[in-house]
């Protein structure tokens, strides 16, 4: 039984293999939060103090009792205008214009089965694989009630939470927040990782400590982007990789967001977590609906890399979806940074032929083969093939790439407009503008109000006409600007606060069609790369284009950071030309390819332009990421070491969840003359057992690896004597059987 309720108690437990959850229904009905944390059981309320605190006040009903107050006791759900002065899940406005509402617990129901959100990604369940947990919450004066919604997986270790408002009064409401969860935890010194960065240079791993101060992490640009991840964890400030306690919270959801983490007064440590409340003025007519988006929760008491593999674990069996969940995707090239937009036909099935004969999979056609799209101030909404750019239809083109052996893949952007195109021209009024507003720009182009369905249904059907004609395998669907000017021509001026989240739900229409439509389609994210790298978007692509930052050293730290909340499956990673176009740097064939192993592995150049050498390792890198495969994408991943402080190595291994084989990747970032020697500790390995390094037949003790650590290998490099310490930006992987 995941989910029990103790009715004398008044607790509610949520059990999970490894960890615990409780709740409990306090006095005064105040819905109190009592642990998260390693299994435990009984009631938890002696975490509870009720002291009589100055400047903390108490529930009128709790009359003379005044040590019960919503602002020091940790609090489920905590509200505007309950007395609780800290961080608020939930605000509402009366059609009084009144802030304030004090949310009781009402009723509370346990059910079979995962919960599913309308129109919204969720963390999926078969079955008996979790239960569902719902509490009402009400002020019926404010005419708010507020579901709480739980799903316990008890193998995956995984609590997830969202919350459903319903205006239950007579008049109108306005919500101003609607978090997916809150969570308080009485003891412990924090602190708050998150994931920064900017276009080309994603998800660097920040970590402060929480103290008496709200720090806010999260976006405001109408996507879950660049700057900030929807993904945060809290890490008690001792936990390391191994060792410690960290909770970890990712959003599924694809917009604006936010994250506050701060400490109270007594020591408590808050973070709320869900829809950004800024740009949110979310009004509610009686009877009507808000559903925040899903938050889901994993606890670990034995370090990062445990709650990771917890997360990997979600992610690639219980978020990602259909035919290409779990089968190794194909090797593909993509021509963007190849070619651009300035190509033909001919190029593309140049480019395609060598490809092919090199051993890659699929072809991907990216910006450029539609309407004007010459350059990027035109063309965007018009997707009607420019067959005078190709010299043939896309199903030729297509049937011509098939015809080599490869499948055929295509790039969109259909949540945009330029000016300069038909679409635009028609339509002016389906792009999102503040009336007598100059529009602020983003590469030259609007954004469409794909809060309007049939705005999303327009550009659904023209992409679908070319989708149809070419059996497309696959689809990259870009988003390439970040979201202002929100104002809806068709929605009433008061229901503006609503179109940001509207939007996001007319995303994921647009996704939920395609697959419907497309049964079998690879669907690829990508946001200017990972501008939009979230859970919310797996639930409809299972791979995301990482960064379009694709130099190899960079992308070890991009990936680095990425991979505390998503597993390497999901990442989109290519193997580029040199010197790279963003960061100029030069990096071995070899080392760029071992990057990319780290992800779902391709190409992103003209293999027609690299060296005959060059060309001869192509297959061999296929053939070892056919081989790795299954050991990438589903083995249990370490992070070796800390790419954010270690500026000598980077290192990373997969482990199979038995033991039997590991694979050890190293990548050296920096080099000096004389270098003193250098071992990488090995992680996960069978305590006791030995390994055979695979290529060099070197046998070694696992205990040893994993505390002594694998001698960096040294390099025969051609017309030199001896083995030397290898070069800056050399990279190795080195596979190892248990034997
Ligand atoms: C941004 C993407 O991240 C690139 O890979 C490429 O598809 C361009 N957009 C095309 O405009």
């Amino acid at each position: 039984m995941p989910i029990i309720y103790n009715e004398q108690e008044k607790t509610i437990t949520l059990h999970t293999q490894n960890t615990s959850y409780q709740m409990k229904v306090g006095p005064c009905d105040l819905l109190l939060h009592t642990y998260y944390g390693p299994r435990a059981q009984g009631d938890m309320s002696w975490c509870l103090s009720f002291r009589d605190r100055g400047f903390s006040g108490n529930p009128y009903d709790a009359k003379l009792l005044r040590g019960i107050s919503a602002d020091t006791l940790p609090m489920e759900y905590p509200c505007e205008g309950s007395g609780d002065f800290r961080a608020p899940a939930f605000s509402v406005r009366r059609a009084n214009g009144a802030v304030g509402c004090d949310l009781r617990y009402v009723s509370h129901e346990i059910k079979p089965g995962k919960y599913a959100l309308d129109g919204l990604p969720t963390v999926y369940a078969d079955g008996e694989e979790a239960e569902t947990l719902e509490v009402t919450l009400a002020d019926e004066a404010a005419g708010v009630r507020v579901l709480l919604q739980y799903g316990v997986f008890p193998a995956l270790d995984v609590i997830t939470r969202a919350a459903r408002i319903e205006n239950c009064g007579e008049g109108s409401v306005l919500l101003q927040a609607a978090a997916s969860a809150s969570l308080d935890f009485v003891s412990g010194d924090w602190d708050v990782m998150h994931f920064y960065g900017r276009h080309a240079g994603e998800r660097a791993v920040g970590r402060a400590p929480i103290e008496q101060r709200e720090l806010l992490i999260g976006s405001r640009r109408g996507t879950s982007s660049h700057q900030q991840s929807p993904f945060v964890i809290l890490a008690d400030r001792e936990t390391t990789e191994l060792h410690g306690r960290c909770v970890g919270m990712s959003l599924l959801y694809s917009g604006s967001f936010s994250c506050n983490a701060s400490r109270d007064q007594f020591g408590t440590t808050r973070a709320v977590m869900g829809i950004q409340s800024e740009h949110f003025d979310y009004p509610l007519e009686p009877g009507e609906v808000f559903q925040a988006p899903e938050l889901a929760l994993v606890y670990s008491g034995e370090g990062l890399a445990r709650l990771s593999q917890r997360f990997h674990r979600m992610v690639s069996q219980h978020v990602c979806r259909g035919p290409w969940k779990n089968r190794r995707r194909p090797v593909l090239l993509n021509n963007w940074e190849a070619t651009g937009m300035d190509f033909t036909g001919e190029r593309i099935l140049n480019i395609a032929k060598t490809a092919a004969e090199l051993g890659v999979e699929m072809l991907v056609l990216d910006d450029g083969w539609f309407g004007a799209r010459n350059d990027d101030n035109a063309g965007l909404g018009d997707w009607t093939v420019n067959t005078e750019k190709l010299g043939c239809t896309m199903g030729e083109l297509a049937d011509k790439i098939r015809g080599m052996g490869m499948k055929f893949g295509l790039w969109i952007e259909p949540e945009m407009v330029n000016e300069d195109s038909d679409r635009y021209r028609e339509h002016p009024d389906w792009a999102l503008c503040i009336p007598g507003k100059a529009p602020v720009m983003g590469r030259n182009q609007l954004v469409l109000d794909f809060s309007r369905p049939e705005v999303v249904d327009a550009i659904f059907e023209q992409i679908a006409q070319v989708l149809d004609e070419c059996r497309a395998d696959y689809v990259k669907m870009d988003m390439n600007r970040s979201i202002t000017d929100v104002y809806s021509a068709v929605w009433p001026d008061q229901s503006q606060g609503k179109i940001l989240y509207q939007y996001v739900l007319g995303v994921y229409r647009f996704m939920e069609m395609l697959l419907e439509r497309y049964p079998n389609l690879l669907l690829e994210g990508c946001s200017g790369g990972g501008g939009r790298f979230d859970a919310g978007m797996l639930y409809y692509c299972p791979q995301i284009w990482c960064s379009d930052n694709t130099d190899a050293i960079d992308r070890v730290r991009i990936q680095y950071g990425t991979s505390f909340g998503f597993p390497l499956r999901t990442m989109g990673a290519h193997v580029s030309a040199v010197p790279n176009g963003d960061t100029r740097r030069k990096t071995p064939f070899h080392t760029r390819a071992v990057v990319a192993m780290a992800g779902t592995f391709g190409y992103e150049l003209d293999l027609n332009l690299i060296s005959d050498e060059e060309k001869k390792q192509v297959p061999a890198q296929i053939e070892a990421f056919k081989k790795y495969w299954n050991l990438l994408h589903n083995g249990l991943f370490y992070r070796l070491t800390d790419v954010m402080q270690n500026r000598q190595e980077a290192a990373w291994m997969m482990v199979e969840e038995d033991g039997s084989e590991a694979l050890v990747n190293i990548v050296v970032l920096d080099s000096t003359g004389n270098n003193p020697n250098r071992f990488v500790r090995c992680m996960g390995l069978t305590p006791g057992a030995s390994y055979k390094d695979e290529e060099s037949g070197m046998v070694y003790d696992a205990n040893a690896l994993m505390a002594q650590g694998l001698p960096m290998p040294m390099v025969q490099y051609p017309r030199w004597p001896v083995k030397v310490t290898p070069n800056e930006y050399d990279a190795f992987q080195i596979h190892l059987v248990r034997i």
